[in-house]
């Protein structure tokens, strides 16, 4: 039996043990705030539920069991979720809603910060018992690591007052919808602590947070007590009229690169800090696709969705072309995947993983 270690500081130190989603029983779930707000109004999302088509699942799964080969065939560990019921009703007192989501995507969930995993709030209330799916990892880590911290940020109530009634239509436009994201008017109130751990990304003593539709300034408030030792920094990318999840916008490759999404480039006031350090902040190649595959809650970006191996080794979807080349020319080995038709279920190859261990200790790269 391998020994069991929480470790992960970074986004980009050597990979040994990961977690990678299933599609399962994945669910379309029915209409709600925060979700609704998310989807394009031209999208073919619009209006549907319902448990997804049982061949999109078929693939996705092979996809994913395919992916978790490769990381395996690299020597890298990799665990699975157990799915729950995902036709049952989410329902607490405040709020009923008729299904889940799926345990797809784990990075959205599940935030690793040293020996700690963290269960997010979650702010789409489909989503309110996603941790389900991974207690059995989290009680097997817990066994085997003394040192294993599982942590959940408090449950929200997620009442109607959680949501600004204005972004309850379909007809608002993408033209307002930008003048929003910039005004820094999203669809989350400041009611409670909500967020989602792929709002996050970790960079050692720094975590960066993109304030936007999934996380809001409380639960970034919230981050910055439950870490006292870390420097908490809350980004926006203006250039977003969906700003959910950080990971298809700014994409850390390893000490010092950074690939930024050039429809949603990081504030020129948002850069001190790594202007000062003489990190280098570049635009991600476009993607090689116009429309995202049937289905899909995501935009195009999903491209720059990667998964960093070591700083030198990155995991690329296979038909991202552009995306593979702008990485080698930037010096990385890559090692392509095949990922686009499992997209649909919550994300690419970053979203679809969440980390366990990875090599290296908590650095200060912004002294
Ligand atoms: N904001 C994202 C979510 C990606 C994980 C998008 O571009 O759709």
């Amino acid at each position: 039996m391998q020994k069991t270690v929480v470790n992960s500081w970074n986004e980009w130190d050597p990979l040994k043990h990961v977690i990678v989603g299933r599609a399962d029983d994945c669910h379309i779930p029915p209409e709600e705030p925060a979700l609704d707000a998310k989807v394009p109004e031209d999208s073919d999302m619009r209006g549907q539920w319902g448990r997804r088509p049982q061949e999109t699942i078929d693939r996705a799964n092979e996809l994913l069991d395919n992916f978790a080969s490769i990381l395996e065939s690299r020597g890298i560990r990799v665990d699975r979720p157990t799915p729950i019921d995902h036709s049952k009703p989410a329902m607490t007192p405040d709020f009923r809603t008729e299904s889940q989501f799926g345990c797809m995507p784990p990075r959205d969930v599940l935030l690793t910060v040293g020996s700690e995993m963290l269960e997010a709030t979650m702010s789409y209330r489909c989503r309110w018992f996603e941790y389900l799916n991974y207690r059995p990892l989290m009680q097997q880590y817990f066994e085997h690591d003394p040192n294993f911290r599982h942590e959940s940020a408090p449950k929200p109530r997620l009442t109607d007052a959680d949501y600004h009634p204005d972004y309850l239509s379909d007809k608002i436009g993408v033209e307002k919808r930008l003048k929003w994201t910039a005004e820094k008017f999203f669809v989350t109130t400041e009611e409670e602590p909500l967020f989602d751990a792929a709002d996050v990304l970790r960079f050692g003593r720094d975590l960066v947070v993109q304030h936007g539709f999934t996380t809001n300034l409380k639960g970034i408030e919230w981050l910055r007590r439950h870490f006292p030792d870390h420097r908490v920094h809350t980004v926006n990318f203006p250039g977003d009229p969906y700003p959910i999840h950080i990971d298809a916008t700014f994409t850390p490759l390893r000490p010092g690169l950074i690939l930024n999404n050039p429809q949603r480039r990081l504030p020129e006031e948002q850069r001190k800090m790594y202007r000062d350090n003489d990190w280098e902040i570049v635009d991600a190649a476009q993607p090689a696709h116009n429309t995202p595959p049937p289905l899909c809650y995501s935009s195009t970006w999903l491209s720059m969705n990667v998964l960093v191996l070591d700083p030198k080794t990155v995991c690329v979807e296979k038909s991202e072309v552009y995306q593979a080349e702008q990485m080698d020319k930037l010096g990385m080995e890559v090692v392509e995947v095949e990922l686009r038709d499992a997209y649909a279920f919550g994300g690419g190859l970053h979203c679809c993983t969440a980390d366990v261990f990875r090599e290296g200790t908590c650095e200060d790269y912004f002294p």
